[in-house]
């Protein structure tokens, strides 16, 4: 039967529809609060809640180690539903305490001569810059910033021009802290592939608001958190370890849950991604990070891609109406960060106003993507952050609390 179909109808994409009323429902916190903080971290969906909630139950009646072994399948799902969420397979994926660990974990293992190049982007994010800096201090490595395109994304031309043997690592923030710019870690990672270079893409803040494949961005590390789009608990985050590098690549700490103790003079490093982990953890937060995950794939990233951007367009719009407002998002393609700046307030006083009337953003301060700040002189901004959850209707208050503070 197929076979008689023209090709471009076989070809459309069956995107779900997301059911915003039904996601409301399943999310205590729309009750009680507007929250365009999803970049901070989002509201916590129940079934999360539940999962976080039962397990601290658990070890309260029956002790802590008992409840984790109790719990053993839904730790190692956890596993699963990273790996499915990236497109790799369970082994490459180490559950941490954060992004900034797992990225760290990764940086660090590489090792670095006096003039091998760190290539990266303008939008880079602070911790993973202070890192490059204390590793080129040490190390007599350099840095190198690509500049960005007309776009005000990373230039992928320049990118390429600049490669020579000397770069040992071209590391990306695929949607910097401060706006809306979706870097183009797809042809950055064709270019990393192209040339045999190691791709770290810190995707702390894309992860969970579009679809993410590690062969399609040719990434060989990745790291994100649980908190943000994800809307999993605090305190949790992950590493991708693309498996040919994985038993090259030496941890900056190694304990007992990392390797083996052997002998006197010995021990055994794992052969897995669980190497970049440490023992203990927060059992209560990994089993419902696994459960955020899967909850993210239950309504489909492409589906959940397609209403972040629709509303976070619907802001922009909105507020380029607004007078003394100013939009400074980047990009050939925009998220659901939205950044913005007023011509009579400061941005912690319009933050403070609106949490006053029930409204979460927050504040995005120069420092946190200094490169970034300094090259377009950007002021502390108001950045308002959309997900699939939040509504026009919301979008719609929001702009009018704003005007009125005008
Ligand atoms: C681009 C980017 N990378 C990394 C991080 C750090 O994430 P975490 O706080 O989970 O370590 C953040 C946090 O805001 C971020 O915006």
């Amino acid at each position: 039967m197929q076979d008689y179909l023209p090709s471009s109808i076989l070809l459309i994409p069956i995107t779900k529809h997301i059911d915003v009323e039904k996601a409301r429902r399943e999310t205590p916190g729309c009750g009680y609060v507007v929250h365009f903080n999803n970049a901070g971290a989002s509201l916590t969906p129940q079934p999360v809640l539940d999962a976080y909630l039962g397990h601290l139950h658990q070890e309260s009646r029956i002790g802590g180690y008992e409840a984790a072994e109790q719990a053993h399948d839904a730790l190692e799902h956890t596993y699963d539903v990273a790996a499915r969420l990236l497109g790799c397979h369970r082994d490459e994926i180490a559950v941490v305490e954060n992004a900034t660990r797992a990225w760290d974990m990764a940086f660090y293992a590489l090792s670095f001569e006096p003039g091998d190049r760190i290539l990266t982007a303008q939008a880079s994010y602070a911790s993973n810059y202070i890192a490059f800096l204390h590793v080129a201090r040490r190390t007599g490595a350099v840095i190198d910033m690509i500049e960005n395109d007309e776009y005000g994304q990373i230039s992928v031309e320049k990118l390429r021009a600049t490669l020579d043997d000397r770069v040992k690592l071209i590391a990306l923030t695929h949607v910097p802290t401060n706006g809306g710019l979706v870097n183009p870690a797809e042809a950055v990672g064709r270019v990393a592939k192209d040339a045999g270079i190691p791709f770290l893409l810190d995707a702390c803040q894309s992860a969970g608001q579009m679809p993410l494949d590690v062969d399609a961005l040719s990434v060989d590390l990745l790291s994100a958190t649980s908190r943000k789009f994800l809307r999993g608990p605090r305190g949790m985050g992950f590493l991708y370890v693309r498996r040919r590098l994985i038993e090259s690549l030496e941890p900056p700490f190694l304990d007992g849950h990392a390797a083996t103790w052997i002998d006197r003079n010995r021990y055994e490093v794992r052969p897995d991604a669980r190497r970049f982990e440490n023992w203990e953890y927060n059992v209560a937060a990994k089993i419902a990070f696994g459960v955020a995950i899967d909850y993210a794939l239950g309504w489909g990233l492409e589906a959940v891609w397609q209403r972040i951007e629709s509303l976070a367009e619907t802001l922009r719009t909105r507020l380029r109406t607004l007078p003394g407002v100013t939009v400074h998002d980047l990009g050939r393609v925009r998220c659901g960060i939205v950044t913005f700046s007023t011509e009579s307030r400061e941005a912690a006083a319009v933050k403070e106003a609106l949490r006053e009337q029930g409204i979460n953003v927050s504040v995005a301060t120069p420092s946190w993507a200094l490169l970034d700040s300094t090259a377009r002189r950007l002021p502390d901004m108001i950045r308002a952050s959309v997900h699939y959850y939040n509504t026009e209707e919301e979008i719609e208050r929001f702009c009018t609390s704003l005007s009125a503070l005008l």
